[in-house]
């Protein structure tokens, strides 16, 4: 934590919003900022009733907030529907016949779906699930690529009031398993498979693999045909997308949903255990995802916005598909990776479209410096007017490259920290009010106290470094983990005292700007996704040869980390040459390919106290490479120290 606080803090380069910018923005000067941050954080139900009096409600609410610490309910007595917020709302003025998604494949077919369009697929999905008996309240599992029918998909399931739970199609079939078991989902929608770099991801034969031992709670599987892979469909159970959408018809009343009813679950690594299943509500989740597509992209009716992330993430639900569609914006969906068929596609697609929001994270940014300047000089990018990035601290060379190779000097950017408990953005400039400082989140959103504080949940001092928490609730936060209220209490609401802390440090300098660290709990950020070290070390420890893991992260130049995991085997266990690659392919069978460690170190014991806990901060000097410093009094077995350095591959 202290490196990285030191390597910023020489950092005091200043970008004020330019004059054209600010004249057309929604907040035009800090001054402004400031007088409506007060208003939002002391008086949130004068701030947050005139935001939510925007979106249309089937019936009004009665209180805005009701509060009883870590438990919060948003517009109390209110009613209404998410993809009728999304849709139907804008079918009645000039969004009618607008372009809602504009769609490219791996492959680079396109495909355009217009407000109307979009509506009407989503009104025949709903038919379908309702017609394949999926009740309100239900849950339906979707995996499925970056194809617009995962929208389709979530925005049905809001449309009955079925809760959705999307999980990244990078994620193993055990993965999906775990999640269906613990939602105790009773449908899943996926695709035959999804292209990647050339190839094709066999998401249903996942999905088979997940159901196979028949113990699901698992009743129907609908597939849509994507890639034309060879998939095996099971009798009773399995049906095609498009002949259930053939025996439907396309009206389907908008439902009206509590504001608190729960709109999706959606899974996150923690420190221990399995990942929790956070859950998001209706009202204030799509008020806060609104609000700050509003503030902080500034979009407006003619932008053609492009948010990288994909769905299977929290930043894909609420600026893919929720955030930009309840404000009747354009938004670009790209099914594949950056550098295929080479590593100029995102600035192909750029161009080709005329983006003028784009929205993506550190560790593509880094990615393409190493590329090189060339892939990008050879587009047209001037259509750019603002850029976003999340996921992770962006450095401040990545932050300066950004601004001028892609935003040619003359984009703002919005460095937005937030989580997947947060729903929405909770930290960032608002682009024609805010000074940007490359490295810095800035400032809180409208409605956010947040602070930097000791253990004690003292503020700290100027530049000092603590535990970044929010004083109090907001629209989008999480209402609770999915079955389990005490873990939620646990987790985020009793580390300090009144607040809400999930695991990130920061510090604030002399103009109260957040830098953000990082993580400060066991919770790994590998390329903008999270991981728990547990969650790591249980999966290597299900591997026969395996008698004891513990994981690390340690820096990496693109990835921002590198996982790195010691292996003690257990007696009997042979070291061979194929081991490790066994072992890594182990973790990416169990959690999916993301989660595979970058180095595999088989060491004879683990560095221990002498109650038993293993030594991580020891364990991760050692994976960085550095002499271990500090107090080693307390380990076990200070032999072990020479062994584990020598560990190494
Ligand atoms: O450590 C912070 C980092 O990403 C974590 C949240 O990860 P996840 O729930 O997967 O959501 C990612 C997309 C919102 C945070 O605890 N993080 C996210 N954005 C930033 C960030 N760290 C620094 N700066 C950011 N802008």
């Amino acid at each position: 934590m202290s490196a990285n606080i030191e390597s910023h803090l020489n950092e005091n380069r200043v970008f004020k919003p330019a004059k054209d910018f600010v004249k057309k923005a929604r907040v035009q000067s800090l001054a402004q900022y400031r007088t409506m941050w007060e208003e939002s954080v002391k008086r949130p139900d004068k701030f947050w009733g005139r935001e939510a009096a925007e979106l249309t409600w089937q019936t009004k609410w009665k209180k805005v907030l009701d509060w009883k610490l870590p438990f919060a309910k948003w517009f109390v007595g209110g009613k209404l529907n998410v993809s009728e917020n999304c849709l139907d709302r804008h079918l009645d003025g000039v969004r009618r016949n607008k372009a809602a998604i504009l769609w490219e494949g791996e492959p680079g077919e396109k495909r355009v779906l217009t407000y109307a369009q979009l509506h009407r697929e989503v009104c025949k999905f709903a038919n379908v699930l309702k017609r394949n008996r999926v009740k309100k309240g239900d849950r339906v599992l979707i995996y499925m690529p970056m194809i617009p029918e995962a929208a389709i998909a979530m925005l049905a399931c809001a449309r009955i009031g079925a809760t959705h739970s999307v999980v990244f199609g990078g994620f193993s079939s055990d993965s999906i398993r775990d999640r269906i078991a613990d939602c105790q989902a009773s449908l899943v929608v996926t695709a035959d498979g999804g292209y990647r770099r050339g190839s094709i991801v066999p998401l249903k034969k996942n999905v088979d693999d997940a159901l196979k031992d028949g113990a699901s709670t698992i009743r129907r599987v609908i597939v849509y045909r994507r890639a034309g892979n060879e998939v095996a469909m099971v009798e009773g159970r399995d049906v095609w997308w498009h002949s259930e959408v053939e025996q439907v018809d396309a009206k389907c009343p908008a439902v009206a949903l509590d504001s608190e009813h729960p709109l999706f679950i959606l899974y996150t690594s923690g420190s221990t255990g399995k990942p929790k299943g956070i859950l998001h509500s209706t009202g204030g989740y799509l008020l806060q995802a609104y609000a700050t597509c509003k503030y902080v992209f500034d979009l407006r009716d003619e932008d053609v916005y492009w948010c990288t992330a994909d769905v299977g993430w929290v930043t894909g639900h609420s600026y893919l598909v929720y955030g930009p569609l309840a404000c009747g914006a354009t938004s670009l969906m790209y099914e594949g990776a950056p550098n295929w068929p080479e590593n100029d596609r995102f600035w192909k697609l750029i161009a080709e479209y005329g983006v003028t929001v784009f929205y993506t994270a550190p560790t593509a940014i880094r990615s393409f410096i190493r590329w090189g300047d060339e892939w990008v000089t050879k587009h047209d990018l001037s259509s750019l007017r603002l850029l976003g990035s999340v996921g992770e601290p962006i450095n401040p060379e990545a932050w300066m490259w950004y601004h001028e190779r892609i935003g040619g000097g003359r984009c703002p950017i919005v460095d937005t920290w937030w989580q997947t408990e947060t729903g929405a953005i909770m930290i960032s400039p608002l682009p024609g009010a805010t000074p940007t400082k490359p490295g810095s989140a800035t400032l809180p959103f409208f409605g956010v106290d947040a602070a930097v504080v000791d253990d004690e949940g003292r503020e700290v001092g100027v530049n000092q470094g603590g535990k970044l928490v929010i004083r109090g609730p907001w629209p989008s936060m999480l209402r609770t983990i999915y079955g389990d209220k005490t873990r939620f209490r646990k987790t985020y609401w009793s580390e300090v005292k009144g607040c809400y802390f999930a695991g990130d440090g920061a510090r604030r300098d002399k103009d109260g700007y957040f830098w953000i660290v990082g993580r400060i709990d066991d919770v790994l950020n590998v390329a903008g996704h999270r991981l728990g070290t547990s969650e790591v070390e249980s999966a290597l420890v299900s591997h026969p040869a395996v008698a004891e893991a513990a994981v690390v992260g340690r820096p990496d130049e693109i990835k921002g980390q590198g996982v790195v995991a010691f292996v003690v085997l257990k007696t009997g266990a042979t070291v061979t040459p194929k081991l490790r690659d066994e072992l890594r392919s182990h973790v990416g069978h169990v959690i999916g390919p993301i989660a595979k460690p970058d180095e595999v170190r088989i060491t004879e014991a683990l560095p221990k106290t002498r109650s038993g806990k293993i030594m991580r901060r020891l364990l991760k000097e050692i994976a960085c490479g550095k002499a271990v410093t500090g107090d080693t009094t307390t380990l076990e077995d200070l032999s072990i120290l020479a062994k584990l350095s020598a560990s190494g591959e």
